[in-house]
């Protein structure tokens, strides 16, 4: 099934070098929290370089739907008017969040705490993904919900009509679940602590403080503790979104595997919370550059120019760094066909809840397209042929998962014969512009054939 109804099937084919600047869009976590925050604020935000993909477009639609009014002023420029922390006020209609797990989890956090009653639903990816890793630390603050069997959407979330703080220990790594308690605790009396034991990107701290909410994190014994003061008067800001490191994995990652190539991607957010695939990747081997390290509207920001890079050898992906580069797995396996060894990655069990089960879907793959992959519950290896030596030449499903597209596009640059996906419409979640991007490059990427 397609994310739009009809699929759109694509190929990708051996290209010649790729060169030039690819400018990526804005982040899709910042994009998020920067049109909830704001329509949790009072006075006018003003966004610059708001993600244009289908999953933002979604939040866009939700927060109009709780009464913030949200302009689009054309060229990735909006404007966010807000309503105050507790001022959300009921939605007329279901609140369809697409395909984004961030959208429908953060937007249940920040409206938990008020009053009203709300019904979210997505697409049937969305739709199989578990909801009870946040709805449960809601419960503890007076918050209902009810969905179908497994905590599964659609669900009706009743907001807290007068919501106790909180403190709540994440028992997995999940910037979502960890955002959607401080979302609620906004609108809670006292202070709300969420614990988390390893630390995910920290987006939502970073810009709750810049709305001037009184919140804090510490390093301790038991991981990292952040504690927020609820009822703070958010003050509307102005939000440069910085371009989206998981968006320029991609590029990236293609560039180091198609010979001769050489890229520049400027302008890429380097929060360390997000980084890890590039530590990663230098590891490897790979011919990667930092240039031109500035910090922009509080992350820090980049041009990072990656070059063809012929003898990566295969590394094991420590555990602790899964976090700051849990959406980039899928095509780090991709490269890691193309080097030499072995490439292992441990302490992944998350990438079997994402928009797709990502370790079985990426593994199909590469084995349909020659590549060997061992698996188990939270871990997969794949051993690389080296450079060139990729057969190709599959057809595989993308589950309504951009990042499955978009990673065995980028494999069909560089194997013997040509990569198929069955259907690439989800790559508009979070990467509208990847086609035209990747061809301007010299990518040899389109429709399939009929
Ligand atoms: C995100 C957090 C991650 C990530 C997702 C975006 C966010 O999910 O996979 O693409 O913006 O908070 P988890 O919180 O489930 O790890």
């Amino acid at each position: 099934m397609s994310a739009h109804g009809t699929p759109v099937p694509m190929t990708a084919r051996a290209s010649g070098p790729l060169k030039g600047e690819a400018c990526v869009p804005g982040d899709k976590s910042i994009s998020h929290r920067a049109l909830i925050l704001g329509a949790l604020s009072v006075g006018e935000t003003r966004i610059t370089g708001l993600l244009l993909g289908d999953d933002v477009l979604d939040t866009a639609r939700a927060m109009r739907a709780f009464g913030a009014t949200v302009t689009d002023h054309g060229g990735g420029t909006w404007s966010v008017q807000g309503v105050g922390v507790g001022g959300f006020a009921e939605p007329a209609g279901v609140i369809d969040c697409g395909n984004s797990g961030t959208g429908v989890r953060l937007i249940m956090g920040a409206m938990a705490t008020t009053g009203i009653t709300a019904t979210f639903t997505g697409d049937a990816s969305l739709c199989g993904r578990p909801m009870g890793r946040v709805t449960d630390p809601l419960a503890l603050f007076g918050t209902r919900a009810v969905g179908r069997a497994g905590g599964r959407l659609p669900m009706t979330i009743r907001g807290a009509d007068d919501p106790l703080p909180v403190r709540y220990t994440v028992p997995v790594p999940s910037a979502q679940v960890k955002s959607a308690v401080l979302l609620a605790g906004l609108n809670a009396h006292g202070e709300t602590v969420v614990i988390e034991r390893e630390a995910t990107r920290d987006h939502t701290e970073r810009m709750l403080a810049g709305f001037g909410a009184d919140i804090s994190v510490e390093q301790t014994d038991e991981g990292r503790v952040i504690t927020l003061r609820g009822r703070p008067e958010l003050q509307a800001q102005s939000i440069a979104v910085p371009r989206d490191p998981s968006s320029a994995a991609f590029p990236v990652c293609a560039a180091l595997i198609v010979p001769g190539s050489d890229v520049l991607v400027p302008g890429i957010g380097l929060n360390p919370t997000r980084a890890g695939l590039f530590t990663t990747l230098q590891e490897m081997g790979a011919d990667l550059r930092f240039e031109n390290m500035r910090e922009e509207g509080g992350e820090p920001v980049a041009d990072l120019r990656a070059r063809y890079s012929p003898d990566m050898q295969g590394i094991s992906v420590p555990p602790a760094r899964a976090a700051s580069m849990i959406d980039e797995y899928p095509v780090l396996s991709v490269v890691a066909a193309f080097a030499s060894g072995v490439t292992d990655m441990q302490g992944v069990k998350e990438l079997r809840v994402k928009e797709s089960d990502r370790i079985d879907a990426m593994a199909q793959g590469l084995r349909a397209a020659g590549v060997t992959v061992d698996e188990g519950d939270d871990w997969w290896r794949v051993t690389g042929l080296g450079s060139g030596n990729v057969p190709g030449g599959a057809t595989v499903a993308s589950r309504l998962d951009h990042r499955i597209a978009m990673a065995f596009m980028v494999m069909g640059l560089a194997t013997q014969g040509p990569m198929q996906v069955d259907d690439g419409s989800p790559i508009t979640t979070s990467f509208p512009i990847f086609g035209p991007l990747m061809t301007a490059l010299g990518a040899n990427i389109g429709p399939s054939p009929a």
